[in-house]
């Protein structure tokens, strides 16, 4: 089974060692922990934002910058901005706070980065199939190398409509790259410089990021594969929370609308057993540095 599930239903809430350690070694093997039970609760000023269709969709997602409090990907009057950047807000503070109570051993090294709205629903939005999240596939950035760390995923479900969120789960990721790294060609020296200065990506792409960009690709593009790969379906219900290591466990998003997400990275170092990382993983088959 892929997930370990803990019946916490509060935000600010403590872990004991043990439920520290459970999860921290469910998490780092590639299972999804899970809080069936952990809601996150939207403010009356803030339903409007659960109407289809309410917002001016440009993106298939509106994202956050808690850093620098910008917001990205959607058109609307000012003031609702206003109540949507705090719902985002307050979304990014309790997730934070979650991750550094239930893993201390990542505090230190954790880095939060965007916080996202998914309004739209999934199932049959039509999409490029590199684009096509309901494809299993490990996630990787085309333009935010990520140079070896890890892309750590909390995600709530808030559809008011009793709509479960619907993912696939496939294979382990040590299966996954045995499959598709003998199909991936290395990245020729020089052309990360290249992507960069033509602003292709914002910082250099590793050898580590180009792999993950082609398993990606080839995962998405296989559609035998994609039948065939081991895998589950998993409902996670409205009032549900997840946590998962996106760029190792390989997952779809079949169907659903209105999720909360919030994305941080975890350098490979600060993990409890970094040779489960997919750098790690990667490295020791092709038996170099990768980033
Ligand atoms: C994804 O990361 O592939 C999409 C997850 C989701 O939107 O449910
Ligand atoms: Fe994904």
């Amino acid at each position: 089974m892929s997930l370990n599930t803990f019946s916490h239903s509060t935000w600010q809430t403590n872990f004991s060692n043990l439920e520290q350690q459970t999860a921290i070694e469910a998490l780092e093997q590639g299972k999804i922990v899970c809080f069936p039970q952990l809601a996150f609760e939207l403010l009356a000023e803030e339903q409007l934002f659960l109407q289809p269709d309410y917002l001016s969709i440009k993106t298939k997602n509106i994202s956050f910058n808690i850093n620098s409090d910008e917001l990205k990907g959607v058109e609307s009057e000012e003031v609702k901005l206003t109540h949507l950047k705090s719902l985002l807000r307050r979304y990014a503070q309790y997730t934070h706070s979650l991750i550094n109570a239930l893993f201390p051993e990542y505090s230190a090294e954790l880095i939060q980065a965007r916080t996202s709205f998914r309004p739209a629903e999934i199932a049959g939005r039509k999409t490029s199939y590199r684009k096509d999240d309901t494809r299993l596939h490990v996630d990787s950035f085309t333009a935010t190398p990520v140079q070896g760390k890890r892309i750590l995923r909390v995600f709530t479900n808030v559809n008011p409509n009793n709509a479960a969120r619907v993912w696939r789960v496939g294979e382990p990721f040590a299966e996954v790259a045995q499959q598709f790294l003998p199909k991936v060609r290395l990245a020729v020296p020089g052309v990360a410089g290249i992507l960069k200065l033509l602003r292709i990506t914002k910082t250099l792409r590793s050898q580590y990021d180009h792999i993950m960009l082609h398993i990606h690709d080839k995962m998405k593009a296989d559609l035998s594969y994609q039948v065939a790969a081991k895998q589950e379906k998993v409902d996670f219900w409205p009032g549900t929370t997840w946590v998962v290591f996106t760029d190792q466990v390989s997952h779809a998003a079949m169907s659903g609308q209105f999720l909360l997400e919030q994305s941080f990275y975890l350098p490979v170092e600060a993990m409890h057993d970094q040779s489960l990382s997919p750098l790690r993983v990667l490295e020791s088959m092709l038996k170099r540095k990768l980033a």
